[in-house]
Order: structure tokens, then sequence, then C-alpha cells
């Protein structure tokens, strides 16, 4: 039973906590670490990776030393343990339970990948069938759920709005998604899953005062979302077979990126054992800032900004290394990627293809491609390790689509919803997993006396 988290659930990510901590003790004797603190030394255990780092335990560095570590943007920092993604930031290495992301994103459906990050094994015909049924069932919202969207100003951001009406669905679905009731979390799950294309694509007709086209449950998952978003209710809808692909890719490559912000911000929501729906929406909330996935909004704009200024590339560079220039190359650098991102490989090898299919020459592409080739070639750049991260060539495929750039990020959140899902139900299953609070190092003023106000 877990320590902090109490659970009933009991489907498979259990077993692996166990397993992992097995493996973690035995090893964990062979190695330490040893810290001098003044006149006493500590011994703190190494755990091993199955891969990448390893990891200093420093549990009991407070307990037995008085002592807190200090660590800006948990750069050093690894919360949790975790078996759903593994990523190689030096090697551009990506895998989900042990694929690579390059075979997945070639031979497998997004809902397969999403069955493979929650329940960690590829499903067999017979799961993923009863799988696609159980989403399909769930695609539509209530017509009170509906009106919601309508209380919205049409000039409203969409991520706003997502935001809201995923947390939404906890008022919608009270009781639902209690991280102690194993039924409950299954159905939130599927809910989730199913209806945030049908969330997604309301919040979209919104910005264009128009009423949301009702899901089709004929339609596979792209193909139905590509529908609510595009369709024309009074003409028949046929589905673009590149379009339901690509958009199919893009949405599998997004799905998991282990401890990022929003996924670190959905654990620390969930370890309050909040219900699943709010943890969501807390990680909508934190994909949508520019430095994570509000990027590919940014990318877009200023690619386009470049091409209005005349299509100044080596300017655009310039200001980007120019310290005194808040000004960002937006789709360059990662925090743990220093070699070209593989989700942004795989997005540039689709992208120009694509993109010469529907729009003939791209200026908008040809202007990312020469950036890149400035970029990749400045010792600034060079230097300091920063390459294409995903959101550089993802806008320029949504765009192709005919997405709005502010419709960009609400993409990206539902590619990323199962990899979110995968990682609150892992926390949720770690015998060792308790309510996320950190320490600080506090700089602030000794104690002091108040002073009344006529005094100040
Ligand atoms: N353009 C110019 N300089 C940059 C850039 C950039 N895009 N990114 C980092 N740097 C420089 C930064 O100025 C700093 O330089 P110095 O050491 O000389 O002061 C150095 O590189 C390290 O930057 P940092 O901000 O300390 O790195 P970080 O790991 O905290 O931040 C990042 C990572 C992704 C937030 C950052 O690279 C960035 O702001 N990139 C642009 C926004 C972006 O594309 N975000 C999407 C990330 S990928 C998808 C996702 O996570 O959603």
């Amino acid at each position: 039973m877990p320590r902090g988290l109490r659970s009933e659930l009991s489907r498979t990510e259990g077993q692996y906590s166990m397993t992992t901590s097995e493996r973690v003790s035995s090893a964990a004797e062979a190695q330490v670490a040893r810290l001098r603190v003044g006149d006493k030394e500590l011994a703190l255990p190494i755990e091993p990776a199955t891969e990448g780092q390893s990891a200093i335990n420093i549990a009991p560095l407070l307990k037995d030393t008085g002592l807190v570590t200090l660590d800006y943007g948990y750069a050093n920092t690894a919360p949790t343990r975790s078996a759903i993604t593994y990523l190689d930031g030096d090697n551009g290495i990506l895998r989900y339970r042990g694929y690579p992301i390059e075979e997945l994103a070639e031979s497998t459906t997004f809902l397969e990948v999403a069955y493979l990050l929650i329940y960690g094994e590829l499903p067999n015909a017979q799961q993923l069938a009863a799988w696609t049924d159980q989403i399909r069932h769930h695609t539509w919202i209530r017509l009170a759920y509906r009106q919601f969207f309508e209380a919205f100003p049409t000039e409203a951001h969409p991520m706003a709005v997502v935001a809201s009406a995923v947390s939404g669905l906890s008022a919608f679905y009270p009781g639902s998604g209690n991280p102690h009731d194993a039924a409950d979390v299954e159905l939130a799950t599927i809910r989730l899953l199913a209806k945030l294309p049908t969330i997604a694509a309301a919040a979209f007709r919104r910005t264009r005062s128009e009423a949301p086209v009702v899901p089709d449950d004929d339609l596979e998952y792209e193909a139905n979302f590509l529908k609510m978003i595009f369709a024309d209710p009074s003409k028949p809808w046929v589905t673009d077979p590149e379009a339901a692909h690509a958009l199919r890719v893009l949405l599998i490559l997004h799905a998991d990126h282990e401890q990022n912000c929003s996924t670190s911000t959905v654990r620390m929501v969930g370890s309050s054992l909040a219900n699943l729906y709010v943890s969501m929406s807390g990680g909508i909330a934190a994909l949508w800032g520019p430095l994570h996935g509000g990027a590919n909004q940014e990318v877009l704009e200023m690619l386009e900004a470049i091409a209005a200024d005349g299509g100044d590339v080596a300017k655009a560079v310039r200001r980007a290394k120019d310290k005194d220039d808040p000004f960002r190359l937006m789709g360059f650098g990662h925090r743990v990627y220093k070699n070209y991102d593989p989700r942004a490989k795989i997005i540039k090898a689709a992208a120009e293809p694509l993109l010469m299919k529907m729009h003939g020459d791209d200026h908008l592409l040809r202007i990312a491609l020469e950036l890149e080739q400035v970029a990749l070639s400045d010792p600034y750049f060079v230097d300091h390790k920063l390459y294409p991260n995903v959101d550089f060539y993802s806008g320029l495929i949504y765009r192709a689509l005919g997405f709005p750039t502010e419709m960009f990020t609400v993409l990206f959140a539902m590619g990323r919803l199962p990899g979110w899902i995968a990682q609150w139900r892992e926390m949720m299953h770690d015998p060792q997993a308790r309510i996320g609070r950190p320490r600080q190092l506090y700089v602030g003023q000794p104690r002091r006396s108040f002073v009344p106000l006529d005094q100040r």
C-alpha cells in the first residue's frame, strides 16, 4: 500500500513499482555517494537506472544534516522513478515503454500508443478493438456542457477554454476520477481521451461563433476530430487521408516526454489526491506557456514576423544572441536535448512533402529551413547546443492542415493527454509517492517587530 497516496487501483502499473523497488534496493547496497558536511559523513545510496542517469537518493539529507538542496528548475532533480518514457538528450533518443518513437510513429495508431503508455504493453487486436470501442462510446458531451462553451467570449484563447472545460468535467461527473477507485479512474481515463477532441473542437468553433459539430463514431480518432473542426454541417464530410495521417503522427510524437513542466504539474496536482480531470487541467495550463507547448504558436508567429520584415533570417539570429534583447529563437533549445530533437527530425521529414503538396512553394518553410541552417552553423547555437525542438516544424504542418495558430497548443495537449494520464496513474501506484511539497532556501527578513500604521 502506498505510503502517502493510499490507492485501491490494481492494474498492471502496480506490478512495476514492486519490481523496480526490489531491483533498486539490491543494487543500492553496492553503490553509495559520500557527502561530508562538517565532521559528519553521509552515505547516500546511488540507485541505478535501467538506462540513463542513475540517482543519488537524498531522502535522509534533511533529517541527518538539517540541510536541503537548492536546484532551480529541478535541473538535477528526479522527483520520481518512472517506467514510462526514456529520453537520452545527448544522443537524441526517445522511447515509450522501450519502443523507439520512430517505430511507433511509423507503425501504430494514436490510441494504440495511448494504451501502451497507460497500461505498459501494446494491445493485442482484441484489446485494441475493445479500447477503441470504449473511447468511441464516450465522445459525446451533454447538452448542458455544450452550453458551457457559449459562456466564453469568441475572442478567448482556446487553451483557456479547453483548460476550463477539462476541469469542468469534474463538475459534470462529480465523484468521478477519484484516485481511490480503480473503476472510476478507468472511466475517467476513457472519458478524457474520448472527450478532449470534442472539447477542443467546440472551443475552436466558439472562436468562429459556430455551433459544435457532433462526433461521428464511425470515423477513426483523428478523422473524427478533423470533421468536428472543419466540416460544414450542410455538406457531406470526406476525410483527407494525408491530413489524418499527419495529425496521427503529430499526436504520437507528442504523447509523452517524461518529467517535463506540464507532466510534473499533473503529478504535483495529483499528489494531493485531486481527481484525474482537474489534474489534467493543471497540465493543460502549464503546457500553455511559451517556453513549453505554447512555443509552437510562437514559432509560427516568429516565422511570419521574419517574413513580414523582408525575410532577414540573419537579423533574427543576431537578435537571439544579443543578451540585451529578450528575443529568443522559438523552437530552438531544450532542457534535456543537447542534440537534434528526434521528434523534430520526424516532423521535418514529414513537413516538406506535405507542404509542397498543400501549398506548393511554402515561404514560411523556406524561412524555417534557412533559419535552421544559419542557427546550426552559428558558433553561439553550436556552443550552447541549441537544436530545433519538436515545436519548430510542427506549427508548419498544423498550419498546412488549416489550423489557426491559437489551436496549435491545443493539438499538443491532445497529443500529450495519454502521457499525463499514464504518469498520474503510475504515481498513484507508487508505494513511495507522497504529496509534492518542496522546501526552500529562505532569503527574506529575519524576525522583526510589527510597526503600527501611524508609525510607518
Ligand atoms: N534562443 C537563444 N538563446 C537560447 C535559446 C533560444 N531559443 N534557448 C536557450 N538559449 C540560451 C540561453 O540564453 C542561455 O544562454 P547563456 O547560458 O549564455 O545565458 C542558454 O542557452 C541556456 O538557456 P536556458 O534558458 O538556461 O535553458 P533552459 O534549459 O532553462 O530552457 C528552453 C530550455 C526550452 C526553455 C529554452 O531553450 C527556450 O526558451 N527555448 C525557446 C522556447 C521553446 O522553443 N520551447 C519549446 C521547448 S520543446 C517542447 C516543450 O517542452 O514543450
